[in-house]
């Protein structure tokens, strides 16, 4: 599934973490990157261990806990510390898949990244080029969102990010483990949540909403891991 999750954060908070993006120390983005990644990859980073890498992910940790859409699409178990990363001058990320377990700096923790995520932090019309192209069964998908828009796609995708050509083009990203592992499963039980809520506010009273609402929990109790 590949999903755009819209204001993540508010219009103050993009620019109040705009203003702690643009004052950061950045260095190499291969810091963090894989065999195979390190070779194709060309930005800058955020240290994991920086104040401001700490306290700009704490604030998405909780704007994501209590963005329904998210909630309902990731079902999330655990959601790597987001990092943050800046292409400029002509940089780009070539075509690469995530590493498929993640150690979280520091700590005995891992996330199996089941899902990708992608903040965005520049508006579009601040820089060229930089899109995310993500692969997946169903072709190939541009995508270059507004700030504080999110998006989500699988982690087992081959991807790349264009060359930004002009200005700069600020994001965060970071990786979920579903309590679904299985994208089909996870997309079906989204499909299903989302009727279920249409048909919550059209038809509050339809005796189906029980039945179905009972439908989705015991799918969920058959396929999630806690
Ligand atoms: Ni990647």
């Amino acid at each position: 599934m590949l999903l755009q999750v819209p204001d993540v954060l508010t219009a103050d908070q993009v620019a109040s973490c705009r203003k702690t993006l643009e004052a950061a120390e950045w260095v190499d983005g291969r810091i963090t990157a894989g065999h195979q990644s390190a070779r194709a990859k060309n930005n800058l980073q955020l240290r994991e261990d920086v104040d401001e890498a700490k306290q700009l992910g704490d604030a998405i940790l909780v704007a994501l806990e209590s963005n329904p859409l998210f909630m309902s699409a990731a079902l999330p178990l655990k959601v790597f510390p987001p990092l943050f990363n800046r292409y400029q001058d002509g940089q780009s990320f070539g075509n690469h898949v995530d590493n498929a377990i993640r150690q979280v700096a520091g700590t005995p923790h891992r996330v199996r990244t089941d899902l990708s995520a992608t903040l965005f932090f520049s508006n579009p019309d601040e820089y060229d080029g930089g899109e995310l192209i993500v692969e997946d069964t169903y072709g190939v998908h541009s995508v270059k969102l507004p700030a504080g828009h999110l998006i989500l796609y699988p982690a087992s995708s081959v991807h790349h990010v264009r060359p930004v050509t002009r200005g700069v083009r600020f994001a965060s990203f970071f990786w979920i483990q579903s309590m679904v592992r299985d994208d089909g499963e996870r997309t079906l039980l989204f499909d299903l949540d989302v009727a279920i809520q249409r048909l919550m506010n059209d038809a509050p009273d339809h005796r189906s909403v029980v039945e179905l609402t009972s439908l989705y929990h015991n799918l969920l109790r058959r396929w999630a891991d806690t």
